[in-house]
C-alpha cells in the first residue's frame, strides 16, 4: 500500500491518553477530530487540553495566538462518521479487545481505504486487533506513554501484516509530534511494558515483604534508583485498573510470576482505589 500524506489525524477516545494525543496532534499543526461518546465528555477532554496549553502561555514556552490556533484545530464529534475525512486515525479507547474489535471493523467501513489505523493499546496485541480489518497491513502500534504530552518515548509497533509503508508513515508522525520514536514487533509489553510492568510488580511486591511505606519506596527508587517517581506515585498516575489489568494482560500471554499483579493492587482495584483518576490510591488527590 503507498501511505497518504498526513495532514487530518483522528482520536477514539479523549481519557487521560486520547487527550493527550490530540494536544499533541494539534499544537503539531494537524487538523484533528476527536472523538467521545458524549458532548460532555468531549467538552472535559477540550478544557483539560485547554489547561494545560494555558499553562505552557504561563510559562512562556506557547504563544497566546499559537495556543488559539492549536485549539481551533481540534474539532470534536460523537460520531465515527466524522473519521471519513481523516489521513490517520489513533485509537485510545478501554483496553478491551472485544471493543477494539468492533472499533476497528466499523471505523474500516469509514475511513478511505488508504487512511492508517493505529492503536495505542498498551498491553492487547496489536495483530489481533488487526484482525477485525480485511486490509490488515494499514493497521500499527502507536504506543503513547503516560503523560502523552510530557513523555518523549513513542513505540511504533509493527503487527505480524503490517505495510512497511503504514509503519514508516506513523514513524513520522511520531517524529512530527516531536516523539522519538522507535520502532519494535508485537510481541507482548512491546519493549518498555515487557521490563516496567514486572519492575514495578516486583516493587510493589516489596513494599509487604519489606514492610515499607509507599512514601518510603517512592523515596527509595528516586533517591536510590533515580527514578523520577516513584512506583506508587507512577501507578496512582497510571491508574490501577491499568496496572492490573496490563499485568494481567502480560501474564496470560507470558505466564510469568512476575507478570501477575500482587494481590494487594488487585485489592485496590476491586475497592475503587484507582489512584489520581479516583482522587485516592497509594495517596489522596484534591481533584
Ligand atoms: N498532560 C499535559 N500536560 C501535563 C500533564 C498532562 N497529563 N501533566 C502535567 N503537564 C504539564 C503541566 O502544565 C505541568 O506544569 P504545571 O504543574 O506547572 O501546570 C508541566 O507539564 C510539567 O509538569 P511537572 O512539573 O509535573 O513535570 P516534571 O518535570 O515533574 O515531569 C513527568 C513529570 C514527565 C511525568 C516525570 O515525573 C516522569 O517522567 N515520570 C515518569 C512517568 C512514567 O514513567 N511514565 C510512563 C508510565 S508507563 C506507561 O505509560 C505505559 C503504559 O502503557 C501504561
Amino acid at each position: 500500500m503507498t501511505a497518504p500524506e498526513i495532514r487530518t489525524i483522528g482520536v477514539v477516545g479523549l481519557g487521560a491518553m486520547g487527550s493527550g494525543i490530540a494536544q499533541l496532534a494539534i499544537e503539531a499543526g494537524y487538523a484533528t477530530v476527536g472523538r467521545e461518546v458524549s458532548d460532555d465528555l468531549g467538552e472535559r477532554a477540550r478544557e483539560r487540553i485547554a489547561h494545560f496549553l494555558q499553562r505552557k502561555v504561563d510559562k512562556g514556552t506557547l504563544g497566546v495566538d499559537e495556543r488559539a490556533a492549536a485549539l481551533d484545530r481540534l474539532s470534536l464529534t460523537t460520531s465515527l462518521a466524522d473519521f471519513g475525512r481523516c489521513d490517520l486515525v489513533i485509537e485510545a479507547i478501554v483496553e478491551d479487545l472485544g471493543a477494539k474489535l468492533a472499533l476497528f471493523s466499523e471505523l474500516e467501513t469509514i475511513v478511505r481505504p488508504d487512511a492508517i489505523l493505529a492503536t495505542n493499546t498498551s498491553a492487547l496485541s496489536v495483530t489481533e486487533i488487526a484482525a477485525a480489518v480485511s486490509t490488515s497491513e494499514r493497521v500499527v502500534g502507536m504506543h503513547f506513554f503516560n503523560p502523552a504530552p510530557l513523555m518523549p518515548l513513542v513505540e511504533i509497533v509493527q503487527a505480524e501484516l503490517s505495510s512497511r509503508a503504514a509503519v514508516d508513515a506513523a514513524y513520522t508522525v511520531g517524529e512530527r509530534l516531536g516523539k522519538r520514536p522507535i520502532r519494535c514487533h508485537d510481541t507482548p509489553g512491546f519493549v518498555v511494558n515487557r521490563i516496567l510492568i514486572p519492575l514495578v510488580n516486583d516493587c510493589l511486591r516489596v513494599l509487604d515483604e519489606a514492610r515499607v511505606s509507599p512514601e518510603d519506596l517512592d523515596t527509595a527508587m528516586t533517591a536510590g534508583a533515580g527514578w523520577p517517581m516513584g512506583p506508587c506515585t507512577l501507578v496512582d498516575l497510571v491508574g490501577i485498573d491499568v496496572h492490573v489489568h496490563a499485568s494481567e494482560a502480560l501474564y496470560e500471554k507470558l505466564r510469568e510470576p512476575r507478570m501477575a499483579p500482587p494481590p494487594r493492587i488487585v485489592a485496590m482495584k476491586n475497592a475503587g482505589l484507582l489512584g489520581r483518576k479516583s482522587g485516592r490510591g497509594f495517596y489522596t488527590y484534591d481533584s
